[in-house]
């Protein structure tokens, strides 16, 4: 008996200890950081993907949508209706695409803003645009015309960089943000 309850005394001491071999700089800190929760949303790269998808706008994180929205935005219909825009692709792009956004989606992640975009939407709710998701709505509710659609360096509301200087690094924190043409803007 005693030697189990050693073993478990082990254990536990083992778990109490292991948040502090995980901390690191991209992660959050605290207690908690065991779980493996990193801060914004993963970066990652592909270069068929920034060719493509990063010509009109900036290359949305995959993170950004849950996997059902990826595959329902690449689908080749929509492709050639795309918000109004042709952005077709060769079939083997597209499914070489399609493969990438899915396997880094909100669906998995273990960082933050996925996490919070993939718990902000109900079942099946399978949202075309990123700033449709409710979590992203709601941070920025306080917004309108004025500094989206009618702002000249903005125009719509998917246009993240504009306004998030670390965007590309998939950094969104209040911190890095600037609206265009409003530098006093305060919530
Ligand atoms: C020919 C230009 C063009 C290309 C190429 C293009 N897009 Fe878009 N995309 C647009 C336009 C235009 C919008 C809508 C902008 C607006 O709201 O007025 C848009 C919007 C989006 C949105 C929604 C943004 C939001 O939250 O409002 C996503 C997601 C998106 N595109 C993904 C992609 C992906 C993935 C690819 C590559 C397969 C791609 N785009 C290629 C022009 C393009
Ligand atoms: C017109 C400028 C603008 C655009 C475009 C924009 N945002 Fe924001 N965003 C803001 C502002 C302002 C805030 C609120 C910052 C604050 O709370 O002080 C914010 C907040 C956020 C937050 C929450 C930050 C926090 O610390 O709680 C996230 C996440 C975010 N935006 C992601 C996005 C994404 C993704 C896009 C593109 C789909 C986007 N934003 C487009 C201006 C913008």
């Amino acid at each position: 008996m005693k030697t189990i309850r050693n073993i478990m005394v082990a254990v536990f001491c083992g778990l109490l200890f292991t948040p502090a071999v995980f901390a690191g700089d991209d992660k959050d800190e605290g207690m908690f950081s065991f779980f493996k929760r990193h801060k914004g949303v993963e970066v990652v790269s592909n270069k068929t993907y920034t060719e493509n998808c990063g010509e009109c706008h900036f290359a949305y994180q995959p993170g950004l949508l849950p996997r059902r929205s990826w595959q329902a935005l690449m689908t080749p219909a929509r492709l050639e209706d795309h918000f109004g825009e042709n952005a077709e692709l060769e079939d083997a792009d597209r499914k070489a695409i399609l493969e990438f956004l899915s396997s880094h989606a909100a669906d998995d992640s273990s960082y933050k803003r996925s996490i919070k975009i993939r718990k902000s939407l109900k079942e099946g709710q399978t949202p075309l645009r990123i700033s449709e998701v409710p979590y992203i709505r709601r941070k920025h509710h306080e917004l309108g015309r004025r500094e989206i659609e009618d702002n000249k360096d903005v125009r719509f509301a998917g246009n993240c960089a504009a306004c998030h200087r670390k965007a590309e690094k998939g950094i969104y924190d209040e911190d890095s943000v600037s609206i265009p043409n409003y530098p006093d803007w305060e919530d």
